[in-house]
């Protein structure tokens, strides 16, 4: 079975063998052109590879929208020390769900674009950090591996190349906190993952004190396209400075929920509609959450946007990492801000304090105040708890709890007042908020 039907208006670069027979295999790959960019890589300089990178304006897709190309370039190509490839698989972000489907249907993709990089960084090894949760995922993976080393795609002197690079899995215990990328390190040096300061970032210093470049599964499964394709050819599919198309993972009130692949760019509102049916039961919409969980909403006023890292910035909240929750006009946004504390004060690492106990406060202000017994004086409350939050906090997580509730209480103050005085929730015998 499919994942879900395709939309005739997606531009399938990294998603093009979804659905093909026997798809994970190597055979299937190596009749759909895989491995022949990591062959053309070969033939480049080391440096060429990443300027290839940076052409195509390709930006993270983890969340924070890095530029590829130039995280590439800090890693030392000639330290003495060995050099890894992190892949963050630990896709843990509510709302996000695409990373699951690359490793599912593609995995000699992502594999590539592992492969290109330790080529352009001068790498040997590398690990795949995988989410506890994602079992049959480590499976897929394993398999795919098995497959690359016995037709020496990995190992020893790759294709008679002289090149030399390794490969492993590595699973997550299940850990919202891991996915965070200095958090990851410690835990795949088999530490309790807590995240580390930065600087040094991983380019510099990462696993076991060594240059790591880590990137997501959906920036490494680009990478192939980009160098068999060209960088420019890439960018042109996007935007300016965000280049080339990404998978946007449709969940909630929509009436055809699911993950398609968009340019850069693409507008929310015609997202929702045509590629996503239309909202739920002919519903109005009333908010979106663009990029995941820790993205601020946007009121349905705010959704006419192209679906970039600029403009969603510039519009108050973040294209992150995808996951455009949709919400129709029967959700009661009180309760959607309290199921997002409810997963931020459960996956809170508890090593600082403003997260730790700022996040269990919230969750117990939204769930006194959705049940009825809140103040007029708790909204500020929890409005000004968030704030003090913000950038205060060892890692993003903190901010990641905070962005959202902030803009729920302060686009939809008139849902928290409509919940005073005892008064039973409006919404409560109306449509259920469905993630993903
Ligand atoms: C709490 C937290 C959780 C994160 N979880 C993930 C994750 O599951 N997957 C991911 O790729 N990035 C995640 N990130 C972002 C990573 O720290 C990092 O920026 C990203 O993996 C870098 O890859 P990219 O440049 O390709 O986006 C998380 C960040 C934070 C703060
Ligand atoms: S912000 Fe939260 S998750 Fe991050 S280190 Fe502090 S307690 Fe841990």
């Amino acid at each position: 079975m499919l994942y879900n039907e395709p939309s005739p208006l997606e531009v399938k670069v990294i998603s093009k063998r979804f659905g093909l027979p026997n798809s994970a295999s190597l055979d299937t790959y190596l009749a759909t052109d895989g491995y022949k960019a990591f062959q053309k890589a070969l033939s480049m300089e080391p440096g060429q590879i990443v300027d290839e990178v940076k052409a195509s304006n390709l930006r993270g897709r983890g969340g924070a929208g890095f530029p590829t190309g130039m995280k590439w370039s800090f890693v030392p190509r000639t330290s003495p020390k060995p050099k890894y490839i992190i892949c963050n698989a630990d896709e843990s972000e509510p709302g996000t769900c695409k990373d699951r489907l690359l490793m599912e249907y593609d995995p000699h993709q992502m594999i590539e674009g592992m492969m290109i990089a330790a080529r352009a960084v001068d790498s040997h090894a590398g690990y795949i950090y995988i989410r506890g949760e994602y079992r049959y995922l480590i499976e897929i993976m394993d398999r795919a591996i098995a497959e690359a080393y016995a037709r020496n795609y990995l190992g020893k002197n790759i294709l008679g190349s002289g090149f030399d690079f390794d490969l492993f899995t590595h699973s997550g215990a299940g850990a919202y906190e891991c996915g965070e990328e200095s958090a990851l390190l410690d835990s795949i040096e088999g530490k309790r993952g807590i995240p580390r300061m930065k600087p040094p970032f991983p380019a510099v210093s990462g696993a076991w004190q060594s240059p790591t470049l880590l990137n997501n599964v959906e920036t490494f499964s680009a990478v192939p396209a980009i160098i068999a394709d060209g960088g420019a050819a890439f960018a042109a599919l996007g935007t300016p400075k965000n280049g080339g198309t990404r998978l946007f993972c449709l969940s909630g009130h929509v009436n055809k929920p699911g993950v398609y692949e968009l340019p850069m760019g693409f507008n929310l509102l015609r997202m929702i509609d045509e590629v996503g049916g239309g909202v739920r039961g002919g519903k109005k919409l009333k908010a979106v959450i663009p990029g995941g969980s820790s993205c601020p909403v946007l009121k349905a006023s705010e959704c006419d946007l192209a679906m970039d890292y600029d403009t969603v910035a510039k519009a108050g909240s973040m294209l992150g990492s995808g996951g455009v929750v949709i919400m129709d006009e029967d959700t009661c946004l009180v309760k959607a801000a309290l199921r997002i504390m409810k997963f931020y004060a459960h996956e809170s690492c508890g090593w600082c304090i403003p997260c730790r106990e700022g996040t269990a406060w919230l969750k117990k202000s939204l769930q006194r105040f959705h049940d009825g017994f809140g103040r007029e004086s708790d909204i500020d409350m929890i409005g000004e708890l968030s704030k003090n939050m913000l950038g205060r906090t060892f890692c993003a997580l903190g901010d990641a709890a905070a962005m959202p509730t902030i803009s729920f209480v302060e686009k939809f103050r008139d849902e928290f007042e409509a919940h005073l005085n005892g008064k039973p929730c409006p919404y409560e015998h109306a449509s259920e908020l469905v993630t993903a």
